[in-house]
C-alpha cells in the first residue's frame, strides 16, 4: 500500500517542520507533499529544503494563494498520476495530531473514505475558541440537513482516501475554492454509495501563525451547500415525477 500525505501550506514557516517531523516518526512509509501558495513568509523555500535532505518529502508550488480546495485537488492529482493508493488530508499547523493518523489508516481497509472527527463520541476540541466551535458545529449541522447527509464532521481536514475513491469523482468539476471544498468532497462520496467511516479525534488549534479561515470562505460554502441542496432536491423530484408519468 502505498501512501501519500498531502499537507497545504500558507504562511506556516514555524509549523511545518514541526508537523512534518512528527509525520515521518509516526507513519514513516507515508511519503509527503506539500502544496505551497508561494507563502510569503518563505514556507516554499524552507519546504525545498526539507525536500533536499529527505528523499519522502516533495513540493509542489503554486503560484498565489489559490485557496484549500485547489491546493488538495492538484495534490491529488500528483498522487493519482504517481500510483499511490492512499491519500491523505493534513493540516500543517499541528491541529491534526500526526501521531494519531496510524488509528485512521487502519481503518480504510473496511472504507473508502476516513475522516478523523471531532464531532463524534471520543472526538474533542482542544483550545479552539467558542466562536469557531459553533461555526463547525453550525457548518456540520447545516450541511447534513441540507445534503441529507449522515457523517457528523462534514467539514473536517482530516482525511484518508481510497485512490480508489477519488479515481470515481470529477476532481475539475469542484467550484469549492476554500473550505466548502471538504463538504464538497464528503458530498460526493455520499452520492456515490460509497463507506464513509468516522474516527475520533483531538483537534488542538494551533499555537504557531495564524488560521486562515475568513468570513468569505464561511459564505462560499454556505451559498454553494444551498445550492447543492436544491439541485439535488430537483433531481429527485425529477425523477419522481419521470415515475408517475411512465
Ligand atoms: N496551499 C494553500 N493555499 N494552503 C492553504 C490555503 C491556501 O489558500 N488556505 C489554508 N491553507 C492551509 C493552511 O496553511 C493549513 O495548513 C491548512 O490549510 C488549514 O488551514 P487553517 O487556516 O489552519 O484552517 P483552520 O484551522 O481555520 O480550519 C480547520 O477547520 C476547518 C473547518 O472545520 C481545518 O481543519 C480545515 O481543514 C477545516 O475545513
Ligand atoms: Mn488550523
Amino acid at each position: 500500500m502505498r501512501i501519500l500525505t498531502i499537507i497545504p501550506t500558507y504562511n506556516e514557516l514555524e509549523s511545518l517542520p514541526i508537523t512534518v517531523d512528527r509525520l515521518r516518526s509516526s507513519v514513516p512509509e507515508s511519503d509527503v507533499l506539500i502544496v505551497d501558495d508561494q507563502s510569503p513568509d518563505g514556507t516554499g523555500q524552507l519546504a525545498d529544503e526539507m525536500a533536499q535532505v529527505d528523499q519522502q518529502i516533495h513540493v509542489m508550488h503554486r503560484k498565489g494563494k489559490g485557496g484549500l480546495g485547489g491546493a488538495y485537488i492538484a495534490g491529488f492529482k500528483w498522487g493519482l498520476d504517481r500510483g499511490y493508493d492512499v491519500l491523505i488530508e493534513l493540516d500543517a499547523d499541528g491541529s491534526h495530531q500526526p501521531e494519531q493518523l496510524p488509528t485512521l489508516i487502519s481503518q480504510i481497509d473496511r472504507a473508502d473514505l476516513v475522516i478523523g472527527s471531532r464531532w463524534v463520541p471520543g472526538g474533542k476540541v482542544v483550545n479552539w475558541p467558542v466562536h469557531r466551535q459553533l461555526i463547525s458545529r453550525f457548518g456540520s449541522f447545516y450541511s447534513r440537513t441540507l445534503l441529507g447527509l449522515k457523517v457528523r464532521d462534514i467539514t473536517a481536514g482530516y482525511r484518508v482516501f481510497r485512490a480508489t475513491t477519488l479515481r470515481k469523482i470529477d476532481l475539475d468539476a469542484i467550484e469549492s475554492v476554500g473550505y466548502g471544498f471538504q463538504v464538497d468532497m464528503t458530498f460526493r462520496v455520499a452520492r456515490l454509495g460509497l463507506t464513509i467511516v468516522e474516527v475520533p479525534i483531538a483537534f488542538i488549534e494551533r499555537e504557531l501563525g495564524d488560521s486562515k479561515m475568513s468570513t468569505g470562505i464561511a459564505i462560499e460554502a454556505m451559498i454553494n451547500v444551498a445550492k447543492w441542496g436544491l439541485k439535488e432536491r430537483a433531481k429527485t423530484l425529477a425523477a419522481k415525477g419521470k415515475a408517475l408519468t411512465s
